[in-house]
């Protein structure tokens, strides 16, 4: 199904039989948890036993949209989509499509990425069935993806909440919302599944800190007979994250050896893109 982040491979989150053939289609090990799509802010309740305030805060304000909250689940939430914690990750995607497949449907559906595990992240339905082909029953295709990366995890368990994961929602929006500061993740693997080398493509990735230094980075390159191309060279941060996952994946099919990227100035979007390129960058396991 398509949302505003990325697209995702989606099953009904309340049968233990298509929630396995989640982990099975993507590869996945299945102790990582995913995500539960929800039709609206109302079904909060319906999944967690007690809403911290700040999750329904968030999720009045930001729904639909790029956020996910981490809550206390509620007792019938299977362990096959917590990965046996005690907390269930929850959010209601911003496309007109797939908020109608939740309305139909009523309840949730749980989604990780449509990719195969440890590769990059779908925002297409071309890319959808380039990764996964006839594995998966159907494809809506939903257009591009707007915003182009993962939503922003908060663990909103925790006083105050943590970021798990930078994404499409800025984190200075989040704690303007929440009237204060968010803390960083701590504590033992917060949210599993977050290996360092996790979005990668198959080309190398090298992260540089300006425009003038990806130049020669790239004419470097090039001159020792390397296929380079370079990435955010302009200032538009959004459409940089629109477009990272589908300059990763032509990066890959027109062979090219080093991705040359910019990072973006921590702020807003930029922190979801530093990570990403992070991410493509940290050695390979
Ligand atoms: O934008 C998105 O979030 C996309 C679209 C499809 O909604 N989904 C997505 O799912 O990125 P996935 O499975 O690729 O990443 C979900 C992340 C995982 O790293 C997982 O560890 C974390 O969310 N997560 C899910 N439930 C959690 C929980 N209860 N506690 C901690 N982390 C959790
Ligand atoms: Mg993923």
């Amino acid at each position: 199904m398509p949302t505003e982040t990325v697209y995702g491979l989606a099953a009904d989150a309340t049968l233990d039989d298509a929630v396995r053939r989640i982990f099975a289609t993507k590869g996945r090990p299945a102790t990582h948890p995913v995500i539960v799509h929800i039709p609206s802010v109302e079904h909060l309740d319906h999944w967690s036993r007690d809403v911290p305030d700040t999750a329904r805060l968030l999720g009045t304000e930001c729904w639909p949209g790029p956020l996910t909250v981490v809550v206390p689940r509620a007792d019938t939430v299977s362990d096959l989509v917590t990965g046996g914690r005690d907390t269930v990750g929850l959010r209601v995607p911003a496309h007109p499509l797939t908020l109608e497949l939740l309305a139909r449907h009523g309840g949730g559906l749980a989604a990780p990425s449509a990719n195969r595990f440890g590769r990059v992240s779908p925002t297409t339905a071309r890319h959808v069935l380039d990764d996964l082909g006839d594995m998966v029953d159907y494809v809506l295709d939903g257009g591009p993806s707007s915003v182009g990366v993962e939503s922003t995890i908060v663990d909103c368990t925790c006083d105050p909440p943590q970021v798990l994961r930078h994404g499409g929602l800025p984190a200075e929006q989040i704690g303007r919302i929440l009237g204060g500061e968010l803390a960083e993740p701590s504590g033992p693997s917060r949210a599993p599944g977050m290996l360092a080398s996790h979005y990668a493509p198959s080309c190398e990735v090298e992260v540089v800190a300006d425009d003038a230094t990806a130049q020669r980075r790239a004419h470097l390159l090039r001159a020792a007979g390397r296929n380079v191309t370079v990435l955010g060279s302009d200032d538009d941060v959004v459409r940089y994250a629109r477009e990272l996952y589908t300059r990763f994946r032509e990066a890959e099919s027109t062979r090219v050896d080093v991705i040359v990227a910019v990072a973006p100035a921590p702020e807003g979007l930029g922190h979801a893109i530093r990570d990403r390129l992070a991410k493509a960058s940290a050695p390979r396991p």
